[in-house]
Formats: structure tokens, C-alpha cells, sequence
């Protein structure tokens, strides 16, 4: 979301998923940034000698500020690594801290918002739309999601956003589960108008920049973080300097969801492209199997690649074997999964293979 005139939005992502969004006015180094929001982030010297700070920055422009060899060696300068008491940023940043948000004494969001809209696909998918009260503050990354309280229960479940961050309401994919505490919420008791909360927002599985091409894999709802990811760089308004490629796999032809917004991507993103694939059989759709069967040499090119995933368990499996039956290491592996009707915290698990 916007930033006062001249103040860098700085995304600061915790070892447990949290991710605090600062403002740093120019000339301002993270740290003091981070104290003045009340956000603990690790600090000892604070004076670039003692390493204790460091941070992995996963996209923008800073200066480094002044450090010795002791705390941050060339190398780790160079792969990304850096000093939050001493830099000072020259873009909007991400930055991954060691540590948990716990320990750095910040928690997690928590937001009031109303349902404005449910709408079914088909009886297993949900959209919904919601308002969040005071949408300014909600500030997200792309692909990352938020814990939803389940209305009349004390359960909550995890849903990332399809929406970019730049949208006024946020939507959320819901892939109904038998008997499970959401389904039977939306399909029994919701109305629009109802309020709901929400708290995070959470995950590392969100887009770094893009500095080569990119290869996008979906799986049944494992689509809406990709659909947020793509309005974050139609709402960037630059083109991405390298080709992106989606594969987005289902079990049915009916589990489809969003096409026609994908088609709209292909207009609005130069060098985007996508192919959907139907598991089932019998299905008369054109691409049938697992989406690795569907996989090009260019979408691979040789091992230069970001991959994003976002699918059940079993996907991200394949697709790892894949890799290894291919002879490929992207060099980047970002990937989350995701268990359907069950609470998401000890059934999602994101995570990255570097090359
Ligand atoms: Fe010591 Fe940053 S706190 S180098």
C-alpha cells in the first residue's frame, strides 16, 4: 500500500512467517526505522562491528552503509547479505531477519472486515470478497495469506490472497472439505455483510524480484497466490524483463477457476503465458495429466529459473522429482503446500530450495 512522500516501504520477514511493514524516510537506516515502530528486530553494537543484525535482503536497492570484514564479509555482500544498523534503503525493500517476530516483540495483525461477497465456481470452490475496516494498514506481499476466523467457532483457517496488494478489497480461493469448519460456515450460515477477522498477514512464499524467467506451478486453489503475484506486476506498471510461464493443474475440469483472468494477464503482461491441465482421464480437456507432462525446455532453460509453487503436498513432491529425473536445479525453488479443511498452520508448510 502507499507510504507517506519519500518513505521507502520496507517488508520485514520473520523465521515464523510474520511479516511487519515499516516506513523508512531517506537517509534512515532499518534499524531505527524498526525501533521507532516498536519492532525488536535482532541489534547488539548497532555500529556495523558484530554481524548480530544481519538480515538477507530478497528484493530492492540500498546503500550498505559503513561495516567492517568482522560482520559482513564480500561475499555475503554480494549474495544479498546485510546490515540492517547500517543500511539505509534506496528503493522499497524486502528484507528475510533471523529470528521469529515473537522474540523481536511484534505481533501478528489482527483485522476487522466483512464479507461483501461469496461466489461459487462450483459446489467445492469459493471466492471471497472482503473489506478490510482499516485497509491502509494490511499491508501484504504477494503469494503470502492470512488466518481467517471461522464465524460461530473458535477454529480459523489459512487463505492466501488472489488479489494483488494494491486492491481495495481482498479476495481469498476457499476449496471446500467435507464437513469441514469453513465449508459448512459458507455453505450454511454465511451472508454477506457478516464480519469476519483476519490476522497476519503471513508466509515466505511471496515474488522477489524478477531477474530471469520465471516458471509459476499451481495446483487446484494453489492458483490464488499466483493470481496476486501476476496483479502485482500489472499493477507495477513495468514489463517483467523475462518471460513467466504458468502451469496450473486440477483433478476436474469444474476445479478450473479464474481462466478468464489469466487470459486478461496474457494481454497485460508482455511475455506471460499459461497452459491449464486436467488430471482426470476421461476429461475432454486438450492438456491432460500432471503439469510436469506439460513442461517445456524453454520454461525449464536450463536450470536459470524462479520457480514458484503453490499446490498440495504431493505436488510439491513430484515436482521435486521431477527436477532430479530432469537433471534440473532451478535456481530458486520457492514452494508452499497446502492441505485442504485442516488449520493451516501445522499443515502449510512453505519453504525454499536454493540452488
Ligand atoms: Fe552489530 Fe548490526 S548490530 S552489526
Amino acid at each position: 500500500m502507499t507510504t507517506t512522500t519519500n518513505e521507502y516501504s520496507v517488508a520485514l520477514s520473520f523465521e515464523d512467517g510474520v511479516t511487519r511493514f515499516i516506513n523508512v524516510p531517506p537517509g534512515q537506516t532499518v534499524a531505527d526505522a524498526s525501533y521507532r515502530a516498536r519492532i525488536n528486530i535482532p541489534l547488539d553494537c548497532r555500529d556495523g562491528a558484530c554481524g548480530t543484525c544481519k538480515a538477507f535482503c530478497e528484493s530492492g536497492e540500498y546503500d550498505g552503509g559503513d561495516y567492517i570484514e568482522d560482520a559482513l564479509t564480500d561475499e555475503e555482500a554480494e549474495a544479498g547479505y546485510c546490515l540492517p544498523c547500517q543500511m539505509t534503503p534506496e528503493s522499497d525493500l524486502v528484507l528475510r531477519i533471523s529470528g521469529t517476530a515473537e522474540m523481536a516483540k511484534s505481533g501478528i495483525g489482527q483485522f476487522a472486515a466483512t464479507l461483501e461477497k461469496l461466489h461459487w465456481y462450483a459446489d467445492n470452490t469459493a471466492a471471497l470478497t472482503i473489506s478490510v475496516e482499516d485497509r491502509g494498514k494490511l499491508r501484504y506481499l504477494p503469494g503470502q495469506y492470512m488466518n481467517l476466523k471461522v464465524p460461530g467457532t473458535e477454529e480459523e483457517r489459512s487463505y492466501s490472497f488472489s488479489s494483488g496488494p494494491d486492491a481495495d478489497e481482498l479476495t481469498f480461493l476457499v476449496r471446500t472439505a467435507p464437513n469441514g469448519v469453513m465449508t459448512t460456515y459458507l455453505k450454511e450460515r454465511a451472508r454477506e455483510g457478516d464480519s469476519l477477522i483476519l490476522e497476519g498477514p503471513m508466509g515466505s512464499f511471496f515474488l522477489r524480484e524478477v531477474k530471469r524467467p520465471v516458471l509459476m506451478l499451481a495446483g487446484g486453489t494453489g492458483i490464488a497466490p499466483q493470481l496476486a503475484m501476476l496483479e502485482k506486476i500489472v499493477s507495477s506498471g513495468a514489463a517483467p524483463d523475462f518471460p513467466i510461464h504458468l502451469a496450473y493443474g486440477v483433478t476436474f475440469d469444474k476445479d478450473l477457476v479464474e481462466v478468464e483472468a489469466l487470459e486478461r494477464y496474457v494481454e497485460a503482461i508482455p511475455g506471460f503465458t499459461f497452459d491449464t491441465i486436467v488430471a482426470y482421464p476421461d476429461s475432454a480437456h486438450p492438456k491432460k495429466g500432471y503439469v510436469t507432462q506439460h513442461l517445456a525446455p524453454k520454461h525449464l532453460n536450463d536450470g536459470d529459473v524462479d520457480v514458484y509453487l503453490c499446490g498440495p503436498p504431493a505436488m510439491v513432491d513430484a515436482v521435486r522429482r521431477y527436477w532430479g529425473s530432469e537433471g534440473i536445479t532451478p535456481a530458486n525453488f520457492y514452494y508452499e503446500r497446502f492441505a485442504v479443511g485442516v488449520p493451516h498452520a501445522p499443515a502449510l508448510q512453505p519453504g525454499q530450495d536454493a540452488a
